[in-house]
């Protein structure tokens, strides 16, 4: 596809969208938390950061994919591209919120006012202090509109390339039509978030696997809490709160994970489990897409289709690895981060606490949502789980397809001396000829190779006994150049385009990729 054919099809599809975007569904009479007032909490660890809504991103789409074009067109045989050092472009951006939202649905405010509160609660950890357990609560507070079958297809089709929701078997259709749903909510600004009741949980039921805290006995922590702050202008709250003991056994009594039962009053589906974490051990923070579920990030077209309508698919025998560390190591402390929107963490936590150990999670929260944001969010919150256990030890994994990862990763060896056991990376250009987009090593120059492995298959990461620090398995092959590495279609910083694929086809993949981010910018920007 030429860029112009490219930014043609962009055009049309902003005009045809459009149209699409008028029926308002009538107005449930339900339930409605009003949020009463109660006295904050009194003691209080770090408070959020009050921020002003970020900015709608309204850029001029069609001139950036231009200009990306060209980019990579004056720059072959010389530079990299800018998408290059840029990472995946991110089609899970610029997603609506609160206003445009309820404004693109037809939604007045009497009509928002009678639908009930809901409430994102992402499962938590919590630290050891002097004050005792210290739990991270963090979450969103949103109201889902009864949005008509007929406009969640509609905007659902949105998401889909070379397809349409009709043309779908009826399981693909809902998976798209509920991954909509929970795109279009509306946040909830300033409000208050009371009463969080937490009571022990019983040991890891039958969905998921046993184990990451599941096996240990919880003995007490009855109790109600109320968050000290409002929700900020997107609706998020992300807080420590000290909580009462109550029976719970103290943190440097144990190395065992305690978990508590958290539910959000008047919010049916507020559920989460707060894994108390004692301060030493190992923690393994483990991305989700393209290591623990077939998602093909770096193919838009895939990447969509497998986020959108299929349901989440396990990483060949990723499983079976977790489930054994999870087993053989009853201690170890799971946490999920990926850099994913916080408005779809409800399906990311359905698939993992399905599948894999249980843990606690970390999403995209919806203030770091422009492009530089997207990029240093990853970073933002390894750091937070790092300072809150100065003395526990990460295991580290993902894949080279996030160029935020290959960056931050080795750097928190080296920013946080001791605290980083292993980095695993699957090289998914190894095993997936569909990825041409480069990764860049040079973070892992100063790195001895005991501590990290690019791997290929699950089975690498078998028989290595991660707990004494062997990170390294010796059959597999590194090949690290410590510079951009898989560079697609034969380019290189010095080799120019030789031996690759056509100045055409370089621009024809890349304008694809650009075609779906300005695709969903633009349809957004006329809701
Ligand atoms: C949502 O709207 C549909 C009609 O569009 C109606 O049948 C249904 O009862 C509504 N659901 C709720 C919870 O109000
Ligand atoms: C987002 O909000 C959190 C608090 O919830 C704050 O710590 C952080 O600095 C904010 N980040 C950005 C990029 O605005
Ligand atoms: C355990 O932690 C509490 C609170 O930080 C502290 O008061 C107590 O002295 C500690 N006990 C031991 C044995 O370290
Ligand atoms: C869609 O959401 C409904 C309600 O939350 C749930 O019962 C159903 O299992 C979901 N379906 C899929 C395919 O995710
Ligand atoms: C917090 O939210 C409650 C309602 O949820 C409201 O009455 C109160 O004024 C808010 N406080 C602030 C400081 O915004
Ligand atoms: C928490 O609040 C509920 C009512 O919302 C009450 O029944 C329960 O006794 C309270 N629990 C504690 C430990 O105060
Ligand atoms: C959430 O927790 C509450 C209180 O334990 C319980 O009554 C409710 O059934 C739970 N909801 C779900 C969806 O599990
Ligand atoms: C607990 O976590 C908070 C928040 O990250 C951190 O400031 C504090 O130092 C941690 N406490 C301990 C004892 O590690
Ligand atoms: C990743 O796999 C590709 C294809 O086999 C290989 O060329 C490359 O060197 C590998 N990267 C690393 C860091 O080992
Ligand atoms: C290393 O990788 C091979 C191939 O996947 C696997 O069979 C083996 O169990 C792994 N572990 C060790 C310690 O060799
Ligand atoms: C399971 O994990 C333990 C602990 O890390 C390790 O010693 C053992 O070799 C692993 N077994 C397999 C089959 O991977
Ligand atoms: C090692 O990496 C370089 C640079 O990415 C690549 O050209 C070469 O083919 C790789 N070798 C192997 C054996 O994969």
């Amino acid at each position: 596809m030429s860029s112009r054919q490219a930014l043609g099809q962009a055009a049309f599809f902003v005009v045809s969208f459009a149209p699409f975007l008028v029926s308002a569904s009538p107005a449930p009479t339900a339930f409605v938390n009003n949020n009463d007032v109660s006295p904050p909490f009194p003691a209080i660890t770090p408070s959020p950061v009050e921020k002003n809504p970020s900015p709608v991103v309204q850029r001029d789409i069609l001139s950036d994919v231009e200009s990306d074009v060209n980019n990579v067109l004056s720059s072959l045989g010389s530079d990299l591209p800018s998408w290059v050092a840029s990472g995946v472009p991110n089609y899970f951006q610029n997603f609506p919120t609160g206003d445009a939202v309820a404004s693109s649905l037809g939604l007045k405010s009497s009509d928002l006012a009678a639908l009930p509160t809901n409430v994102l609660n992402i499962d938590p950890y919590a630290n050891w202090t002097n004050s005792g357990w210290n739990v991270r609560f963090h979450g969103n507070v949103y109201k889902q509109p009864n949005t008509s079958v007929a406009d969640l297809n509609k905007l659902a089709n949105v998401f889909l390339i070379d397809t349409k929701i009709a043309d779908l078997p009826e399981s693909q259709q809902e998976q798209a039509r509920n991954l909509t749903a929970e795109i279009f909510v509306v946040q909830q600004p300033h409000v208050a978030v009371n009463t969080i009741h937490l009571e022990p949980a019983a040991s890891q039921g039958s969905s998921g696997q046993p184990g990451g805290g599941g096996s240990s006995h919880t003995t007490g922590g009855w109790q109600n809490v109320t968050l000290p702050y409002n929700t900020t202008a997107e609706g998020d709250f992300d807080v420590f709160v000290p909580i009462a003991s109550n029976g719970l056994t103290a943190g440097n009594k144990t190395s065992a994970i305690q978990r508590l039962n958290t539910h959000v009053d008047g919010a049916s589906i507020g559920n989460a489990t707060a894994y108390l974490v004692p301060p030493t051990g190992l923690t393994v923070v483990s991305d989700i897409d393209d290591i623990l579920r077939i998602t093909k990030i770096y193919e838009p077209k895939e990447g969509l289709f497998n986020s959108f309508a299929k349901a989440f698919t396990p990483w060949e025998n990723m499983p079976l690895i977790y489930s054994n560390w999870s087993s053989s190591l009853p201690n170890m402390h799971f946490h999920y981060l990926t850099t994913t929107p916080e408005q779809v963490t409800r399906n990311y936590m359905q698939f993992i606490y399905s599948t894999y150990p249980g843990g606690s999670f970390d999403t995209r929260p919806l203030n770091f949502s422009d492009v530089s944001a997207t990029l240093s969010i990853r970073k933002f919150l390894l750091q937070k789980i790092f300072e809150t256990f100065p003395q526990r030890k990460f295991i580290l994994i993902a894949d080279t397809s996030n160029s935020d990862v290959m960056r931050d990763y080795p750097e928190m060896a080296t920013e946080f001396p001791g605290q980083v056991q292993c980095i695993f990376l699957r090289n998914t250009s190894a095993t997936d000829s569909g990825d041409k987009f480069p990764y860049d090593t040079s973070g892992f120059k100063n790195l001895p190779q005991s501590q990290y492995m690019f791997f290929l298959n699950p089975d690498d990461l078998s028989n290595l006994d991660i707990a004494n620090g062997e990170c390294y398995n010796k059959s597999i092959p590194q090949n690290l150049t410590f510079s951009y590495q898989g560079l697609p279609f034969g380019l290189g910083k010095h080799s120019g385009a030789g031996g690759g694929l056509s100045t055409r086809e370089v621009v024809g993949a890349s304008s694809l990729m650009a075609l779906v981010a300005s695709m969903l910018t633009a349809a957004f920007m006329f809701l």
